[in-house]
């Protein structure tokens, strides 16, 4: 079973890596957390604004976390088996809190929101739970909970956008930086936690995210991603100007920071992205030309129990209408195998849509039943586990298949690539990514570079997930 373990953007951050800055200051701090995060990237994004709290409250970062006085499991809950994985950890947490039993353990994020006090009742060594929107009043709670109290805040705000906060850079490669544009979810897909765990959407002031932005250029970074569950709603209106900033808006203004600074953002929703902003992006070099757009379903009949509110040929249209305005553009997107009531003709549809699309990469799931959303109220899970584990199967061959034939396509292309670090496999070869957010890898040769340039590179080689080049 080849089931991606990944999670959107998670090729970036591994799951439930300890997570700290790698100018290690341990030494200078008294007391220390130790952070692990799971999920999506908003919430590797929350653990750097978690970060930024604590190292207020004067706590050091530490990625060991036998050293730890603090201990924190940045949660998701987005799949019963992120859950799982996060449960398992906590056991593991267990043996070490009995040895020391002055240390604190802290759920915090979407399971900590979807569990609140049970959490507690559940695991008996968590000391404190924390929701998305609450993590100002963790310094108040780990007051709490170190005079022996259990310490609970999971309350959900419609304002909250952590927008003054300067988040502390966590496992940083100094070139490429998420920024959190938006929180929350007003979609009410079906088969989505989301909207229960992170609350109404509400957008970031635009003047603190361009703010941000223009620092994180200032310091060396080459390029920012910026994040919400559905961007294209992103509409902030300020008190002291009267035109409103929508998400083309923004992207224009980020992207004319500098040329030199990269944009991305994700994830689109297939019926709010605008042409305005397909125009803007290919307006400006800088805009990355790479749209993730989750399909969910090919089939419009599972489209509509899912609740996405599009059907299979306005989303056709959608990658008719990128292509037109931006021929060179990568598009992947996220995909649900086995949903309730799929038939066989249906699953069909997606492999046919996915063949339509001609996605660059995909991120795929078997169906996952979580507690409390639409589709668990209102529909039966019916789809057998070995009927959804083969149909996703299908869908990885598929999307195997098609991955390999894009990067085909663009053997003999000079790409721009932004170099990033090192390759993984080789010391002597970069790696870095073109604008398609496709990963390449190319010798280093005796050219004077160093991560954060842009170099030009002759693609000569590819396998499914990677383009091999070198440098013109
Ligand atoms: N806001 C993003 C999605 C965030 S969740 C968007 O709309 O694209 C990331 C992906 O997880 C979703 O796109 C979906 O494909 C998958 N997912 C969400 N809930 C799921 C569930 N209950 N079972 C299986 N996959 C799920
Ligand atoms: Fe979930 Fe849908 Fe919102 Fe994405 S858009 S977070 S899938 S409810
Ligand atoms: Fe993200 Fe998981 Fe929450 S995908 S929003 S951390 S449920």
């Amino acid at each position: 079973m080849q089931e991606l373990l990944i999670d959107k953007q998670h090729d970036e951050k591994r799951q439930g890596e300890a997570y700290a800055p790698f100018q290690s200051d341990a030494n200078t701090y008294k007391r220390h957390f130790y952070i692990e995060s799971y999920g999506c990237q908003m919430n590797f994004s929350d653990s750097e604004i978690v970060a930024s709290i604590l190292y207020d409250q004067g706590y050091g970062a530490t990625r060991n976390f036998e050293e730890a006085d603090l201990i924190l499991l940045n949660t998701c809950s987005i799949r019963e088996k992120a859950e799982q994985t996060v449960r398992k950890r906590l056991s593991e947490f267990k043996k070490l809190k009995k040895a020391k039993p002055a240390m604190l353990v802290g759920v915090l994020g979407c399971m900590a929101e979807r569990l609140k006090a049970k959490f507690l009742e559940e695991e008996k060594l968590v000391d404190i739970v924390v929701g998305p929107d609450a993590y100002r009043t963790l310094p108040d709670l780990i007051a709490e909970a170190g005079g022996g109290q259990k310490a609970v805040n999971v309350l959900l705000s419609r304002e909250e956008t952590y927008a003054d906060i300067a988040p502390v850079r966590l496992n940083s490669n100094g070139i490429t930086a998420f920024v959190s544009i938006m929180r929350g979810c007003n979609n009410m897909c079906s088969f989505c936690v989301v909207p229960f765990t992170r609350g109404r959407e509400r957008s970031r002031d635009a003047a603190s995210i361009l703010h941000e932005c223009q620092e994180l250029f200032d310091a060396g970074y080459k390029e920012v991603t910026l994040l919400g569950q559905n961007v294209d709603s992103y509409y902030y209106i300020s008190d002291s100007e009267p035109k409103p900033v929508t998400f083309a808006n923004l992207l224009e203004m980020v992207a004319l920071i500098s040329p030199d600074l990269r944009v991305r953002f994700s994830t689109s929703h297939p019926k709010d992205i605008t042409d305005d902003v397909l125009h803007t992006m290919a307006k400006h070099e800088n805009i990355c030309k790479y749209i993730h757009l989750p399909l969910q379903s090919g089939s419009t009949r599972v489209l509509q129990l899912m609740n996405r509110n599009y059907t299979r040929e306005w989303y056709m249209a959608k990658v008719d209408r990128i292509r037109e305005i931006m021929p060179d553009c990568g598009i992947s997107s996220d995909i649900i195998a086995g949903f309730c009531t799929e038939t066989e003709d249906e699953h069909k549809d997606t492999v046919s849509l996915m063949e339509y699309a001609g996605y660059d990469m995909s991120y795929m799931f078997f169906y996952s039943e979580r507690p409390g959303t639409l589709a668990q109220r209102r529909y039966q899970d019916d789809i057998p586990e070995d009927v959804k584990k083969r149909r996703l199967q299908e869908i990885v061959e598929t999307q195997n298949r098609l991955s390999l034939q894009s990067n085909k396509k663009d053997i003999g292309k000079t790409v721009r690539v932004l170099i990033e670090a090192n390759s993984r496999r080789s010391e002597e070869a970069w790696m870095g990514r073109n604008s398609q957010n496709k990963v390449v890898i190319f010798p280093k040769e005796s050219f004077d570079l160093k991560p954060g340039d842009y170099v030009n590179v002759r693609i000569a080689d590819c396998s499914q997930a990677t383009l091999f080049g070198s440098i013109v």
